[in-house]
Protein backbone atom coordinates (compact mmCIF):
# COMPACT_ATOMS: atom_id res chain seq x y z
CA UNK A 1 0.00 0.00 0.00
CA UNK A 2 1.18 3.23 -1.12
CA UNK A 3 -0.61 6.42 0.89
CA UNK A 4 -0.72 10.23 0.35
CA UNK A 5 -1.48 11.40 3.89
CA UNK A 6 -2.22 15.12 3.76
CA UNK A 7 -2.20 17.56 7.00
CA UNK A 8 0.17 14.57 8.34
CA UNK A 9 2.06 17.12 10.51
CA UNK A 10 -0.99 18.22 12.62
CA UNK A 11 -2.53 16.26 15.53
CA UNK A 12 -4.72 13.83 14.14
CA UNK A 13 -2.68 13.39 10.93
CA UNK A 14 0.55 12.60 12.24
CA UNK A 15 -0.50 9.95 14.81
CA UNK A 16 -2.16 8.17 12.04
CA UNK A 17 1.20 8.14 9.88
CA UNK A 18 2.84 6.84 13.03
CA UNK A 19 0.33 4.31 14.07
CA UNK A 20 0.00 2.96 10.50
CA UNK A 21 3.63 2.91 9.50
CA UNK A 22 4.09 1.15 13.37
CA UNK A 23 1.16 -1.58 12.15
CA UNK A 24 2.23 -2.09 8.46
CA UNK A 25 5.91 -3.04 7.65
CA UNK A 26 5.47 -2.68 4.13
CA UNK A 27 3.52 0.32 3.32
CA UNK A 28 4.59 3.34 2.13
CA UNK A 29 3.80 7.09 2.85
CA UNK A 30 3.86 10.45 1.77
CA UNK A 31 2.83 13.26 3.97
CA UNK A 32 1.77 16.32 2.27
CA UNK A 33 1.56 19.17 4.71
CA UNK A 34 1.54 23.23 4.37
CA UNK A 35 3.16 23.89 7.46
CA UNK A 36 0.59 25.84 8.64
CA UNK A 37 0.56 27.34 12.72
CA UNK A 38 -1.60 23.53 13.94
CA UNK A 39 1.24 21.81 12.29
CA UNK A 40 4.88 20.64 14.07
CA UNK A 41 7.58 18.53 12.04
CA UNK A 42 8.66 17.24 15.59
CA UNK A 43 5.21 14.94 15.48
CA UNK A 44 6.67 12.54 12.77
CA UNK A 45 10.26 13.20 13.85
CA UNK A 46 10.42 9.31 15.30
CA UNK A 47 9.55 8.34 11.34
CA UNK A 48 13.01 10.46 10.12
CA UNK A 49 15.24 8.03 8.07
CA UNK A 50 12.67 5.74 8.04
CA UNK A 51 12.62 4.47 4.27
CA UNK A 52 8.79 4.38 3.68
CA UNK A 53 8.02 7.97 4.56
CA UNK A 54 8.68 10.99 3.08
CA UNK A 55 7.40 14.12 3.50
CA UNK A 56 6.54 17.08 0.72
CA UNK A 57 6.09 20.91 1.95
CA UNK A 58 2.86 21.68 0.02
CA UNK A 59 -0.12 23.10 -0.11
CA UNK A 60 -3.87 20.88 -1.24
CA UNK A 61 -4.73 23.61 -3.35
CA UNK A 62 -1.95 23.20 -6.16
CA UNK A 63 -3.10 21.61 -8.53
CA UNK A 64 0.08 20.28 -9.97
CA UNK A 65 1.35 19.29 -7.09
CA UNK A 66 -1.55 17.46 -5.67
CA UNK A 67 -1.81 15.93 -9.25
CA UNK A 68 1.21 14.90 -9.88
CA UNK A 69 1.81 12.90 -6.42
CA UNK A 70 -1.74 11.14 -6.64
CA UNK A 71 -0.18 9.41 -9.93
CA UNK A 72 1.76 7.45 -8.08
CA UNK A 73 -0.36 6.31 -4.84
CA UNK A 74 -3.21 3.61 -4.44
CA UNK A 75 -4.86 5.62 -1.12
CA UNK A 76 -5.06 9.26 -0.26
CA UNK A 77 -6.37 9.68 3.59
CA UNK A 78 -7.22 14.14 3.54
CA UNK A 79 -6.50 15.41 7.09
CA UNK A 80 -5.47 18.71 5.72
CA UNK A 81 -7.83 21.25 6.90
CA UNK A 82 -8.27 24.91 9.04
CA UNK A 83 -9.87 22.62 12.28
CA UNK A 84 -10.08 25.48 15.27
CA UNK A 85 -13.98 26.35 15.37
CA UNK A 86 -13.10 29.97 16.87
CA UNK A 87 -10.73 30.81 14.58
CA UNK A 88 -13.18 30.20 12.11
CA UNK A 89 -15.50 32.67 13.82
CA UNK A 90 -13.37 35.36 13.66
CA UNK A 91 -11.51 34.90 10.56
CA UNK A 92 -13.51 32.20 8.22
CA UNK A 93 -11.17 33.14 4.72
CA UNK A 94 -8.97 30.19 5.30
CA UNK A 95 -11.21 27.67 6.11
CA UNK A 96 -13.23 27.84 3.25
CA UNK A 97 -9.39 27.70 1.22
CA UNK A 98 -8.32 24.69 2.88
CA UNK A 99 -11.51 22.65 3.45
CA UNK A 100 -13.37 23.39 0.39
CA UNK A 101 -10.97 24.84 -2.33
CA UNK A 102 -8.28 21.83 -0.82
CA UNK A 103 -10.78 19.43 -1.47
CA UNK A 104 -12.16 20.41 -4.55
CA UNK A 105 -8.97 20.52 -5.97
CA UNK A 106 -8.14 16.88 -4.47
CA UNK A 107 -11.36 15.56 -6.34
CA UNK A 108 -10.18 17.57 -9.95
CA UNK A 109 -6.81 15.89 -9.24
CA UNK A 110 -7.98 12.47 -8.99
CA UNK A 111 -10.86 12.38 -11.48
CA UNK A 112 -7.96 13.46 -14.11
CA UNK A 113 -4.73 11.67 -12.77
CA UNK A 114 -5.41 9.07 -11.11
CA UNK A 115 -9.46 7.83 -10.70
CA UNK A 116 -8.96 4.75 -9.08
CA UNK A 117 -7.15 6.17 -5.96
CA UNK A 118 -9.10 5.38 -2.57
CA UNK A 119 -9.73 8.65 -1.11
CA UNK A 120 -10.49 8.72 2.87
CA UNK A 121 -11.99 12.21 3.43
CA UNK A 122 -11.43 12.66 7.10
CA UNK A 123 -14.57 14.87 8.19
CA UNK A 124 -16.50 15.96 11.79
CA UNK A 125 -19.34 15.11 13.49
CA UNK A 126 -19.80 18.82 13.18
CA UNK A 127 -21.31 18.83 10.10
CA UNK A 128 -24.95 17.80 11.26
CA UNK A 129 -25.03 20.51 13.96
CA UNK A 130 -26.47 19.88 17.76
CA UNK A 131 -29.01 17.72 18.96
CA UNK A 132 -30.81 17.67 22.67
CA UNK A 133 -32.05 13.88 22.06
CA UNK A 134 -30.62 11.03 20.14
CA UNK A 135 -27.68 10.14 17.90
CA UNK A 136 -27.02 11.27 14.26
CA UNK A 137 -26.97 8.49 11.58
CA UNK A 138 -25.11 8.82 8.21
CA UNK A 139 -28.29 9.67 6.68
CA UNK A 140 -29.02 12.34 9.18
CA UNK A 141 -29.46 15.77 7.05
CA UNK A 142 -26.47 18.14 7.33
CA UNK A 143 -27.45 21.50 9.38
CA UNK A 144 -23.78 23.01 10.35
CA UNK A 145 -23.52 26.04 12.54
CA UNK A 146 -19.96 27.36 12.39
CA UNK A 147 -17.82 28.65 9.28
CA UNK A 148 -15.63 25.62 10.28
CA UNK A 149 -18.47 23.14 10.24
CA UNK A 150 -19.90 24.54 7.22
CA UNK A 151 -16.69 24.59 5.30
CA UNK A 152 -16.28 20.73 6.21
CA UNK A 153 -19.98 20.23 5.41
CA UNK A 154 -19.29 21.45 2.05
CA UNK A 155 -16.24 19.48 1.32
CA UNK A 156 -18.49 16.22 2.43
CA UNK A 157 -21.17 17.19 -0.43
CA UNK A 158 -18.36 17.38 -3.22
CA UNK A 159 -16.98 13.89 -2.24
CA UNK A 160 -20.18 12.10 -2.52
CA UNK A 161 -21.17 14.22 -5.73
CA UNK A 162 -18.01 12.74 -7.16
CA UNK A 163 -18.57 9.14 -6.13
CA UNK A 164 -21.54 9.12 -7.60
CA UNK A 165 -21.13 11.39 -10.91
CA UNK A 166 -17.48 10.39 -11.73
CA UNK A 167 -17.34 6.97 -10.05
CA UNK A 168 -13.97 8.16 -7.67
CA UNK A 169 -13.73 5.21 -5.29
CA UNK A 170 -14.39 7.66 -2.19
CA UNK A 171 -15.46 7.45 1.59
CA UNK A 172 -15.94 9.75 4.21
CA UNK A 173 -14.98 9.42 7.62
CA UNK A 174 -17.16 11.74 10.75
CA UNK A 175 -15.84 11.20 14.25
CA UNK A 176 -16.28 13.01 17.46
CA UNK A 177 -13.72 15.23 19.24
CA UNK A 178 -10.49 13.62 19.29
CA UNK A 179 -7.87 14.03 22.44
CA UNK A 180 -4.69 12.69 22.76
CA UNK A 181 -0.50 13.66 22.48
CA UNK A 182 0.29 16.11 20.25
CA UNK A 183 -3.33 18.32 19.98
CA UNK A 184 -1.96 21.63 19.57
CA UNK A 185 -2.19 23.90 22.90
CA UNK A 186 -5.48 25.71 21.47
CA UNK A 187 -8.01 22.84 22.06
CA UNK A 188 -10.02 22.03 25.47
CA UNK A 189 -8.08 19.31 26.62
CA UNK A 190 -4.52 20.64 25.93
CA UNK A 191 -5.38 24.06 27.28
CA UNK A 192 -6.61 22.62 30.15
CA UNK A 193 -4.14 20.84 31.23
CA UNK A 194 -1.27 23.38 29.83
CA UNK A 195 -3.03 26.33 31.50
CA UNK A 196 -3.29 23.82 35.16
CA UNK A 197 0.84 23.27 34.91
CA UNK A 198 1.22 27.10 34.13
CA UNK A 199 -0.87 27.72 37.19
CA UNK A 200 -3.28 29.65 35.36
CA UNK A 201 -7.58 29.63 35.86
CA UNK A 202 -9.28 27.21 33.87
CA UNK A 203 -11.65 29.18 31.42
CA UNK A 204 -15.00 27.23 30.47
CA UNK A 205 -17.41 28.73 28.31
CA UNK A 206 -21.10 29.81 29.27
CA UNK A 207 -22.52 27.29 31.89
CA UNK A 208 -20.08 24.34 30.55
CA UNK A 209 -22.77 21.92 29.89
CA UNK A 210 -22.19 21.68 26.09
CA UNK A 211 -21.45 17.87 25.82
CA UNK A 212 -19.03 16.65 23.31
CA UNK A 213 -18.46 12.16 22.89
CA UNK A 214 -14.83 12.11 23.58
CA UNK A 215 -12.95 9.34 21.71
CA UNK A 216 -9.29 8.81 22.47
CA UNK A 217 -6.78 9.73 18.85
CA UNK A 218 -5.35 6.25 18.27
CA UNK A 219 -8.83 5.01 18.30
CA UNK A 220 -9.40 6.90 15.45
CA UNK A 221 -6.66 6.29 13.88
CA UNK A 222 -7.90 2.24 14.12
CA UNK A 223 -11.24 3.13 12.53
CA UNK A 224 -9.73 4.98 9.47
CA UNK A 225 -7.56 2.16 9.07
CA UNK A 226 -10.51 0.20 8.62
CA UNK A 227 -12.63 2.07 6.44
CA UNK A 228 -9.11 2.50 4.04
CA UNK A 229 -9.44 -1.13 3.80
CA UNK A 230 -13.33 -2.13 3.68
CA UNK A 231 -15.24 0.57 3.26
CA UNK A 232 -17.19 0.83 0.27
CA UNK A 233 -17.19 3.64 -2.34
CA UNK A 234 -19.37 6.65 -1.67
CA UNK A 235 -20.09 5.75 2.04
CA UNK A 236 -20.12 7.40 5.41
CA UNK A 237 -19.14 6.03 8.32
CA UNK A 238 -19.59 7.80 11.79
CA UNK A 239 -17.10 6.96 14.67
CA UNK A 240 -17.79 7.74 18.07
CA UNK A 241 -16.69 5.92 21.36
CA UNK A 242 -19.95 6.47 23.35
CA UNK A 243 -18.59 8.56 25.85
CA UNK A 244 -20.25 11.61 25.92
CA UNK A 245 -19.36 14.64 28.57
CA UNK A 246 -20.29 18.00 29.75
CA UNK A 247 -17.46 20.30 29.07
CA UNK A 248 -16.94 20.59 32.89
CA UNK A 249 -17.09 16.78 33.25
CA UNK A 250 -13.92 16.85 31.47
CA UNK A 251 -12.40 19.85 32.66
CA UNK A 252 -13.35 18.14 35.87
CA UNK A 253 -11.73 14.81 35.32
CA UNK A 254 -8.34 16.71 34.03
CA UNK A 255 -8.21 18.36 37.02
CA UNK A 256 -8.92 14.99 39.61
CA UNK A 257 -5.78 13.50 37.50
CA UNK A 258 -3.58 16.54 38.28
CA UNK A 259 -4.58 16.75 41.87
CA UNK A 260 -6.20 20.30 41.10
CA UNK A 261 -10.32 20.88 41.66
CA UNK A 262 -12.93 22.94 40.55
CA UNK A 263 -11.95 25.91 42.44
CA UNK A 264 -9.09 26.35 39.26
CA UNK A 265 -12.90 26.97 36.48
CA UNK A 266 -13.50 30.24 35.55
CA UNK A 267 -16.72 30.77 33.25
CA UNK A 268 -16.03 33.03 30.51
CA UNK A 269 -18.64 34.80 27.66
CA UNK A 270 -19.81 31.88 25.37
CA UNK A 271 -18.45 31.08 21.94
CA UNK A 272 -21.20 32.72 19.70
CA UNK A 273 -23.60 29.42 18.09
CA UNK A 274 -22.27 27.35 20.46
CA UNK A 275 -23.21 24.06 19.56
CA UNK A 276 -25.11 22.34 22.59
CA UNK A 277 -24.79 18.77 22.04
CA UNK A 278 -23.14 16.30 19.51
CA UNK A 279 -23.85 12.78 19.33
CA UNK A 280 -22.98 10.40 16.90
CA UNK A 281 -24.47 6.77 16.44
CA UNK A 282 -21.63 4.36 14.82
CA UNK A 283 -23.38 1.24 14.72
CA UNK A 284 -22.75 1.13 11.32
CA UNK A 285 -19.04 1.15 11.33
CA UNK A 286 -19.01 -1.60 14.54
CA UNK A 287 -21.38 -3.63 12.28
CA UNK A 288 -19.85 -3.67 8.89
CA UNK A 289 -16.43 -2.96 9.61
CA UNK A 290 -16.04 -4.65 12.93
CA UNK A 291 -14.13 -1.82 14.96
CA UNK A 292 -14.74 -0.59 18.51
CA UNK A 293 -12.97 2.03 20.54
CA UNK A 294 -10.23 -0.01 22.92
CA UNK A 295 -9.39 2.78 25.46
CA UNK A 296 -11.75 4.76 27.79
CA UNK A 297 -11.78 7.93 28.82
CA UNK A 298 -10.03 7.76 32.03
CA UNK A 299 -6.86 5.75 30.45
CA UNK A 300 -6.91 8.04 27.72
CA UNK A 301 -6.84 11.05 29.67
CA UNK A 302 -4.32 9.71 32.09
CA UNK A 303 -2.02 8.65 28.88
CA UNK A 304 -2.60 12.06 27.61
CA UNK A 305 -1.54 14.20 31.10
CA UNK A 306 1.78 12.14 31.57
CA UNK A 307 2.54 13.16 27.24
CA UNK A 308 2.22 16.90 28.43
CA UNK A 309 4.09 16.60 31.24
CA UNK A 310 6.94 14.95 29.72
CA UNK A 311 6.90 16.77 26.25
CA UNK A 312 7.47 20.56 27.51
CA UNK A 313 10.38 21.00 24.64
CA UNK A 314 7.08 20.42 22.37
CA UNK A 315 4.37 22.44 24.16
CA UNK A 316 6.45 25.21 25.48
CA UNK A 317 7.03 27.24 22.19
CA UNK A 318 3.33 27.32 21.16
CA UNK A 319 1.80 28.04 24.52
CA UNK A 320 1.51 31.94 24.06
CA UNK A 321 -0.54 33.94 25.47
CA UNK A 322 -3.23 34.28 22.23
CA UNK A 323 -3.19 29.96 22.06
CA UNK A 324 -4.32 29.80 25.74
CA UNK A 325 -6.63 32.74 25.55
CA UNK A 326 -10.03 32.12 27.53
CA UNK A 327 -12.06 33.39 24.55
CA UNK A 328 -10.19 33.40 21.24
CA UNK A 329 -13.01 33.59 19.53
CA UNK A 330 -12.56 37.76 20.09
CA UNK A 331 -9.22 37.84 18.91
CA UNK A 332 -8.45 38.81 15.50
CA UNK A 333 -6.17 36.11 14.02
N1 LIG B 1 -9.43 17.31 16.25
C1 LIG B 1 -10.63 16.76 16.30
O1 LIG B 1 -11.18 16.55 17.39
C2 LIG B 1 -11.33 16.34 15.03
C3 LIG B 1 -12.54 15.64 15.12
C4 LIG B 1 -13.16 15.20 13.95
C5 LIG B 1 -12.59 15.48 12.72
N2 LIG B 1 -11.43 16.18 12.65
C6 LIG B 1 -10.86 16.43 11.32
O2 LIG B 1 -9.60 15.75 11.29
C7 LIG B 1 -8.68 16.45 10.44
C8 LIG B 1 -7.38 16.71 11.20
O3 LIG B 1 -7.67 17.49 12.37
P1 LIG B 1 -6.52 17.89 13.41
O4 LIG B 1 -7.18 18.13 14.70
O5 LIG B 1 -5.42 16.92 13.29
O6 LIG B 1 -6.05 19.29 12.79
P2 LIG B 1 -4.68 20.10 12.97
O7 LIG B 1 -5.09 21.53 12.90
O8 LIG B 1 -3.92 19.61 14.14
O9 LIG B 1 -3.84 19.70 11.67
C9 LIG B 1 -4.21 20.10 10.38
C10 LIG B 1 -2.99 19.93 9.48
O10 LIG B 1 -3.40 20.25 8.15
C11 LIG B 1 -2.39 21.08 7.56
N3 LIG B 1 -3.06 21.92 6.55
C12 LIG B 1 -4.05 22.83 6.74
N4 LIG B 1 -4.42 23.38 5.59
C13 LIG B 1 -3.65 22.79 4.63
C14 LIG B 1 -3.55 22.92 3.21
N5 LIG B 1 -4.33 23.80 2.57
N6 LIG B 1 -2.67 22.15 2.53
C15 LIG B 1 -1.87 21.27 3.19
N7 LIG B 1 -1.89 21.11 4.53
C16 LIG B 1 -2.77 21.86 5.24
C17 LIG B 1 -1.82 21.89 8.71
O11 LIG B 1 -0.52 22.41 8.40
C18 LIG B 1 -1.81 20.85 9.83
O12 LIG B 1 -0.60 20.11 9.85
C19 LIG B 1 -9.40 17.71 9.98
O13 LIG B 1 -9.90 17.51 8.70
C20 LIG B 1 -10.55 17.88 10.98
O14 LIG B 1 -11.65 18.53 10.39
C21 LIG B 1 -10.78 16.63 13.77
Amino acid sequence: MKALVTGGLGFIGSNFVRYYLDEHRDAQIINLDALKYGSDPENVKSMQGDERYSFVKGDITDYDLVSRLVRDVDTVVNFAAETHVDRSISDPTSFLESNVMGVFTMLEALRKSNPDVRLVQISTDEVYGDTLKGSFTESDPLKPSSPYSASKAASDVFVLAYARTYGLNAMITRCTNNYGPSQFPEKLIPKTILRTLMHLKIPVYGTGKNVRDWIYVRDHCKAIEMVMDSGDPGEIYNISSGDEMTNLEVVGKILGCMDKDETEIEFVEDRPGHDLRYSLNSSKIRAELGWRPEHDFKEGIEETVKWYLENEDWWRPLADDRVLHPTPWKLEW
